[in-house]
């Protein structure tokens, strides 16, 4: 089996899910309990934020833990607009968003607040001018993506965070669930962005773990009410073996990270290579992108036809994304692009992880290139 749609998710590290496992079993307290057990996890709730503090670059009380990613631009996003909703009603986002950021703010349209989406040019990429265009001042929240889910185009976060310096209280939002391990991603002391989300399962972490940054001092009305947990942010029992294994699968994949990006960008240049060579296939990924997604299409040929097909050959890819893939849906971030449906819908994604290696390409490529030769037929 060949898995290339690390994007969609990652299998769980062995060693993250060995901590899991024994946290799980010897550290089952709640962490709200006065007893020792609960103590016990409390203390491992505090050592995991910090690491995870130290790994990006912020305030162990700036990170906040939730179910993942979708959660986590939930929060951000609706709570920035409940709490800032004497200040302005006007929130920027862009046209390229995973649907936990578009849904969220399309929501919020529904219920009154007026909405500017950026285009993108023909590269997936957010236009910073028009973001400064787009600025009014009812303006509160500006909602980019570091990395896109579909294309891996890398968005100009450090150009935006210079453009909303004149703007401080507009919160600044990026939704960072494909940048972990992949660029480098990391907030640091003088960034102007002032909330990130992350997911554990997107770096070999469990599944249904994930952690906010919310910059000291930017407040946000709660979405979750109940008992407190998280300094009121976000009440539930927390997760602590999630908690505390996806603290770890962090550390993992924030660890010669260079030598990772590295190892897949050589991979990726060798399938692009090849695919450059074929007079029918389209690459939609630009060549300025995140190491691990490439996305192209065979024309002609539905993306859905050819994951079949590679699935039959024991390899796994996706349409552009995990999500679109089961509703049939076209990429919104092509589209956005300005690639017509017709040609959109060729679409498959190939996305990697740091554990791929150039056998699995190779084989990738053979298998693609008989499937390739038999649909050229039809052309
Ligand atoms: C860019 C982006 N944001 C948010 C999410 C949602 O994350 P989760 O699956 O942890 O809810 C995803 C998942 O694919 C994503 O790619």
């Amino acid at each position: 089996m060949i898995y290339f749609d690390n994007s969609a998710t990652t299998k769980i590290d062995s060693s993250v899910l060995d901590t899991y496992n024994k946290v799980s079993k010897a550290y089952f307290g709640n962490p709200s309990s006065l007893h020792d057990l609960g103590e016990t996890t409390t203390g491992l709730l505090t050592q995991s934020r910090k690491l995870i503090a130290n790994l990006i670059g912020v305030k162990e009380g700036e990170i906040y833990f939730t179910s993942g990613g979708t959660e986590g631009d939930n929060w951000v996003i609706k709570g920035t607009a409940f709490e800032k909703a004497a200040y302005g009603k006007h929130l920027i986002t862009s046209e390229i968003e995973h649907p936990a950021v578009k849904e969220s703010i399309k929501q919020l349209q529904r219920m009154g607040w007026e909405v500017t989406y950026l285009p993108v040019d023909k590269n997936g990429v957010v236009s910073v001018k028009e973001l400064k265009a787009a600025l009014r001042e009812e303006t509160v929240l500006v909602s980019v993506m570091a990395v896109n889910n579909e294309t891996g185009s890398i968005q100009p976060i450090d150009a935006i965070g210079t453009v909303l310096k004149d703007y401080p209280s507009v919160h600044f939002h990026v939704d960072a669930v494909q940048a972990v391990g992949k660029v480098d991603f990391r907030i640091g002391e003088n960034s102007r962005v002032d909330m990130a989300v992350f997911s554990g399962h997107k770096f070999h972490g469990p599944r249904g773990t994930g952690f906010v940054y919310v910059k000291q001092g930017r407040k946000l009305e709660s979405l979750m009410s109940g008992g407190g947990q998280e300094t009121g942010q976000r009440s539930g029992t927390e997760n602590v073996p999630g908690i505390v294994a996806m603290a770890k699968a962090l550390k993992i994949a924030m660890e010669q990270q260079s030598e990772k990006q590295g190892k897949m960008r050589k991979l990726m240049d060798s399938l692009r290579q090849y695919l450059s060579s074929l007079d029918f296939v389209t690459i939609f990924t630009p060549e300025e992108s995140a190491p691990h997604i490439l996305c192209f299409g065979i024309k002609g040929i539905k993306g859905e036809v050819t994951v079949h097909a590679l699935e039959k050959e024991g390899i796994f890819v996706s349409t552009t994304s995990a999500c679109s893939s089961k509703k049939q849906a076209e990429s919104s971030t092509l589209t956005a692009m300005g690639i017509p449906k017709s040609v959109a819908e060729t679409a498959i994604r190939v996305s990697l992880t740091d554990l791929n290696t150039q056998e699995e390409m190779n084989r990738f490529v053979d298998t693609f290139n008989t499937i390739y030769q038999s649909f050229k037929v039809i052309q």
